[in-house]
């Protein structure tokens, strides 16, 4: 059966032909009918396809929290102080982190105004109502009056779901990955050369960094990252940003170990990374990519932005105190099973395959960089500091 996305994505190929890959990915996670983020369905929930962290457990949140009272006082405590999100869902990790900055007792709790930045409408609503009910002063990040901010950019796994342009390395060349219809009447990929500029520019790039690509190789770039960088640039006056997602380097991600690329399909919590998963019902499952780290710095510090640090999600949760968190909840909390819901949260949050080895970035404007934050205050024994 064709879904409304296909079908949408099929009308757009009679009438331009081939579409590039990014294209394609675009209407599928967003056009307005049947896209996979537009739905009413929630996605990231233990119901949905997949678990981010601000779902899995709300210290994730209360950890962030002082992430964000440190930047607030490194500023002089300004009011407002104002949390973007990006790809904000129904405000969970938001509502997370206001409980954690009142269980701290910090005055920031009564200066923070929330701008979310969120496509689905359905979540919006969702959002508007649970901020509402907790007292959460909530802005219109694109509203007249949108001026630039003092406050926190936070992105939690949003900039993996940017489209990404697909490339296969043919004849020693890296040709990119097209959308059609093929002779059976089903979506098809053709080669063509490059076509968008910025994604020509990220190659020449890559070369430079000395990265070598092989033969059959696939990978993806993502020109998104570029132009939210950009915005972002323009949006924070004073303040932090905060990026959270599964990345790497350049050289890890566009490596010998990845010679497939790293595109993958969620969907009722299972994986698919085949070449034919994400022309399987379109619009149903998520089609995401590794963020690309090098990239994405470089993006940030061409914004005008300071690079402050990258580091891993645990070590980021470590260095704004999760134990002391954990400790803390374990002593009032008097059901076992919310206590071992803990438990476990904490170790997924913490293990080094899933959500504990995300990348987290972290770069400012007008904030001082030493010490260090807390956030980049850590490391695990054994790792080099960056
Ligand atoms: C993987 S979910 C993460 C949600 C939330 N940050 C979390 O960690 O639970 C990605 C979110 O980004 C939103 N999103 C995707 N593309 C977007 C866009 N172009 N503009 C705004 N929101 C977008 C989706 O609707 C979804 O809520």
């Amino acid at each position: 059966m064709t879904t409304p996305a296909e079908a949408a994505i099929r009308a757009e190929i009679a009438r331009r032909g081939s579409i590039p890959f990014a294209d394609f990915m675009s209407m599928a996670l967003g056009h307005a009918e049947g896209g996979y983020y537009t739905a009413a369905a929630a996605r990231t929930t233990r119901g949905g396809d997949f678990l981010t962290a601000p779902e899995l457990h709300p210290v994730f949140g209360a950890a962030l929290s002082r992430q964000l009272a440190e930047a607030w006082e490194r500023l002089g405590r300004p009011a407002p102080f104002t949390l973007l999100e990006y790809g904000a869902g129904a405000g969970t990790l938001a509502l997370a982190i206001l409980a954690g900055l009142r269980d701290d007792g910090s005055r920031l709790a009564d200066a923070l105004a929330y701008a979310p930045v969120e496509l689905n409408r359905h979540r919006l609503a969702e959002l508007g109502a649970r901020a509402a009910a907790a007292g959460l002063a909530v802005v219109d990040p694109a509203g007249a009056d949108a001026a630039p901010i003092v406050g926190m950019i936070l992105a939690n796994e949003y900039l993996d779901a940017l489209p990404v342009h697909l490339l296969e390395v043919r004849g020693g060349r890296p040709l990119e990955v097209r959308v059609t219809v093929g002779p059976d009447g089903a979506l098809a990929e053709t080669l063509d050369e490059p076509s968008d500029p910025t994604v020509r520019d990220r190659l020449e790039r890559l070369a430079r960094e000395g990265i070598t690509l092989v033969e059959g190789q696939r990978l993806e770039v993502r020109p998104a990252v570029e132009a939210w960088a950009r915005e972002v640039g323009r949006r924070l006056a004073a303040g932090l940003v905060l990026v959270l997602d599964y990345g790497a380097p350049a050289a890890d991600l566009y490596g010998s170990r990845r010679r497939a690329g790293t595109l993958m399909t969620y969907r009722g919590h299972a994986a698919e990374g085949d070449a034919e998963a994400p022309y399987r019902d379109v619009g149903e499952r998520d089609i995401t990519a590794h963020v690309d780290i090098t990239a994405l710095g470089a993006a940030l510090a061409g914004a005008g932005l300071d690079l402050l640090g990258e580091t891993s999600q645990a070590e980021l949760l470590v260095g704004c105190g999760l134990e002391e968190l954990v400790q803390r909840r374990q002593a009032v909390l008097a059901r076992a099973s919310d206590a071992l819901e803990l438990r476990s949260a904490v170790m997924r949050l913490l293990d080094p395959r899933p959500l504990g080895g995300f990348r987290a970035v972290l770069a400012g404007r007008g904030i001082a960089a030493e010490p260090p934050l807390r956030g980049l205050s850590y490391r695990m024994p054994g790792t080099r500091s960056r």
